[in-house]
């Protein structure tokens, strides 16, 4: 007897190997909810939030953003919790409400046609140099002014608030990354890989930061081996993050 005939009758072929249903491809909408919720278990897995928070978000098409639900810790989100709005804010699907943030999301998106995604999110040392008052803007490592550059301080403003994009939209045409005043950080880039990278990057670099000061000798690049660094940022291909 055939296999095929076999199977037609019910008969098992192989009986520990389970067939498989066939699976429905996922589509260009099902995957952004499941790198909304992978890149939140990162954010949270490396410590980048605690508890419920941050957000992340991902332009869709030109009228419509998928963002994470307000409230809910990023590190537990499951593909159907996320919630799409459209160009104002408001929701047109999900199930719970969109993140209090998604203004300075919008905000981003708007000024910045070639933004595909958005994170924002309270890494510990770049947060505490958020409180501080201090920017990353001192160039130290070589890597860090040719991928990200500085990192500038936008002045405190209330969160959720119309007051954050404000305080946000005179850094955002020439910077991928800011820092928020006694708040966090957000960054954004062409994808949500891209957006993900680049916090890790500033976090990484405030750890650097803070630990040449400590030895109290952080000597910046001087102005020609900047000038050199610009010229080699065309050709550098890690310019990813
Ligand atoms: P949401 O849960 O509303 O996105 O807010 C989290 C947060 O970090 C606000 O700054």
């Amino acid at each position: 007897m055939s296999y095929i005939k076999k199977i037609l009758e019910g008969a098992a072929v192989l009986p520990f190997v389970k067939i498989p249903f066939a699976v429905r491809p996922l589509s260009p909408e099902d995957n952004i909810r499941r790198d909304l919720a992978d890149f939140g278990r990162m954010l949270h897995s490396q410590g980048f939030v605690a508890a419920t928070d941050g957000n992340l978000s991902v332009r869709m098409d030109s009228n419509r953003v998928m963002v994470t639900p307000t409230g809910v810790s990023k590190g537990m989100m499951e593909p159907e919790d996320m919630v799409v709005v459209d160009m104002e804010g408001c929701k047109v699907s999900g199930c719970s409400n969109p993140s209090s943030e998604i203004a300075m999301h919008l905000t981003i998106y708007n000024m910045r046609p070639d933004v595909g995604a958005v994170v924002h999110a309270h890494p510990c040392t770049a947060t505490a140099f958020a409180s501080a008052g201090l920017a990353l803007d001192q160039p130290l490592c070589s890597e860090i002014v040719i991928t990200l550059g500085a990192v500038p301080l936008a002045p405190y403003a209330t969160t959720g608030t119309h007051g954050l994009s404000e305080s946000l939209a005179p850094y955002i045409p020439s910077h991928n990354a800011i820092l928020m005043a006694n708040h966090g950080v957000v960054t954004y880039g062409r994808d949500i890989r891209q957006a993900y990278l680049r916090m890790e990057a500033v976090e990484h670099y405030a750890k650097i930061v803070l630990a040449a000061r400590q030895l109290g000798c952080a000597r910046s690049l001087n102005d020609s081996q900047l000038e050199e660094l610009f010229k080699a940022r065309s050709r550098y291909n890690g310019n990813s993050h």
